[in-house]
This record gives structure tokens, sequence and C-alpha cells, in this order.
């Protein structure tokens, strides 16, 4: 008979605690100037679809090429980090996660697999089916924010926290400063993190893959306001706003924003606030930054992590960094 697999959820985020921060984040980003909003909010089951299908597009290479790599390497990185759990942040579908908890196993140390989502939702599922495929796995689910519960991260055995998809581009430097040394002090001397991260190149093909040609990008950035909409009982109209995706040089990343077509005026019913928007006006809603490896590097030993190995695609698309916490 199959050794049992256990589940368990902890839940450090609940719906009203999501309900407060989009208010706050909403509120406090309609009133900026320039006006601006988390990409967190994108992800709603009509975001997560969208994204689904971004990941597929022929110009918008991070996924499959992050995928290739950790192919290609996974059974290097779980015997580099000799860990027993893999702690999975972001974890969503937990589409990667069966390349790395395969290595585990392959090596004999898998024991323990840590999602940490802000959405239980896709979570429950995943779980279930990965109990099913690996006898005998522990999963600890973990319902957070990546930006505020890291310290919720069980704290027994040798941890392996992997990080992947390019998501760490969302942070801006004085966040992800935060964000490596929050990691760093959740973390015990040996354990390692897996950092997935797009790497600097021509910012043509940067930009072909964050304003594709079938549009799929420009109707993933508009869902935001479906989501402000739905949520908030906003009146905004998405097809009143352009999708821009453009590189900026200096600050290496690349920056998606909304551009009001004609001036508006939008009501949000939940916050009592009428947010007005000159033509040509834009809203920020993601900037998605872009490294050297060498960069990234540098930003994990200020955090005080060795890296330990990098690997990169061969035409320098993508990049994985494998380093300790010393
Ligand atoms: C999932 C956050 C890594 O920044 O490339 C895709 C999101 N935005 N197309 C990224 C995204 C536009 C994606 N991350």
């Amino acid at each position: 008979m199959p050794a049992l697999s256990a589940i368990t959820v902890d839940v450090h985020l609940r719906d009203d605690d999501m309900r407060a921060a989009l208010e706050h984040d909403v509120r406090d980003g309609l009133c900026r100037r320039p006006k601006a909003i988390p990409p967190t909010w994108f992800y709603d089951e009509e975001g997560s679809r969208l994204f689904e299908e971004i990941t597929k597009l022929p110009e918008y290479y991070p996924t499959r090429t992050e995928r290739a790599l950790l192919e290609a390497h996974a059974v290097e990185i779980a015997s580099l980090a000799g860990a027993d759990t893999l702690v999975e942040l972001g974890a969503g579908s937990c589409e990667k996660t069966r390349i790395l908890l395969d290595a585990m196993k392959e090596l004999g140390t898998l024991r323990r697999y840590v999602p940490f989502d802000v959405s239980a939702e896709f979570l429950e599922d995943a779980a279930a089916s990965l109990a099913s495929e690996y006898d005998g796995l522990h999963i600890h689910a973990v319902i957070g924010d990546f930006l505020r519960h890291l310290d919720r991260i069980p704290t027994t055995g040798t941890r392996l926290v992997a990080f992947l998809g390019g998501t760490i581009g969302n942070l801006v430097p004085t966040q992800r400063a935060r964000f490596f040394q929050a990691l760093r002090a959740t973390l015990a001397p040996g354990d390692h993190a897996l950092v997935g991260a797009d790497l600097v190149k021509d910012p043509r093909r940067i930009v072909a893959a964050y304003d594709d040609s079938a549009g799929v990008t420009a109707e993933f950035n508009r869902n935001v306001l479906r989501v402000m909409n739905r949520s908030l009982d906003a009146n905004f109209v998405p097809e009143h706003f352009a999708h821009v995706a453009q590189w900026n040089e200096h600050a290496q990343w690349i920056e998606m924003r909304l551009r009001a077509i004609g001036s508006q005026r939008v009501h949000v019913e939940a916050l009592d606030m009428t947010v007005e928007f000159d033509a040509g006006e834009e809203l920020l809603t993601e900037i998605s930054a872009k490294f050297t490896p060498e960069g990234l590097a540098a930003e994990l030993d200020d955090a005080r992590f060795s890296v330990e190995n990098q690997w990169g695609a061969e035409d320098g698309e993508f990049l994985l960094t494998l380093a300790s916490r010393r």
C-alpha cells in the first residue's frame, strides 16, 4: 500500500484582508501622480486565464525558456541544495513544481512541499493532485503574501525556496532588497533560494513579449479595470484605455500602462471616489525588471546569500540563480 500523503493548509491572508489591501491600493494608487496600481490585482480568474494564454504566445519567451532551464538542470540544482523541503513562492497552479519535485525524489531527499500563494483556490486542487502523485509527500500549503508573510514558512528541515517566473522583476529595487532580506531572515544557514529572472536583451524582443500581436497582453492589462469594476463597483470602460508597453532604458524595466483614450471620469462606488483622467493620461499597472547575471548576484550578495551557480539560456534569454543563505 502506498504511504499516505498529508496535506496541511495555513491561512495568513483571508478574503477580508485581501479586500482591505485592494481598497488601499486603489485609493492610494488613483490619487498618485502618475496614477498606478500594483500588478497583484491582475490575477482574478480571468486574469490568471489570460496570463496562462500569454505564456503560450510565440513572443512571450520567459515561461518556456525557464521551463527548459529547469528541465535541463533540476537534478544539479536539487543536489547542490540538498533540501528535503521545496518551498515555492507564488506557486499558483504548481505547473513547474513537478520538475523540481521529481529531481528531489530521484535524489531521495524529498519529504515536503510548501506551496505559498495569495490564492487558496488553485492551491487546494493542485495540492490534492500532487498528494496523489507523490507517495508520502507532506504538503504544507501557506496562504500569504510574499511581501508580508515570509516568516510563516515552516522552519524545520533543509529548505529550497523557489521564486520562479521572473516575478522578482515586478518589484522595484528597494522592494527587492527588503524581500531578499526577509527571505534570509526566515532561512537558516545552508538553506537555498532559487530565483528565476528575465535578462536584459534587445529591447525590441522585450517589448514584443509585452505587446503581442494577438493582443492577449492588452486584454490582460485591461483586465485590472474589470477587476476594479466588479470588486469595487467602479465604472471603467476598458475599451477606452489603450495598452502601452514601454522599455525604460534607465531603470532597465518594461512598464505596462493603460492610456486614457479621451478624457474620462470614473466613479469607484465602494470607495466613494471619483477619478478624472485627462486625455492621454496613463495608469501604471506593472513594471517587469530585467537583470544581468552579475546584477542579480550582487543583490543576493548584499542580502548575504552566496551565489552557488547560475544557469542561463544559450541566447541569454532567461536565468536561474541558486544561492545559499550564509
Ligand atoms: C508573471 C509577473 C513574471 O512580468 O513577465 C506577463 C507578468 N505581464 N505579461 C511578467 C506579465 C505581462 C509576468 N510575471
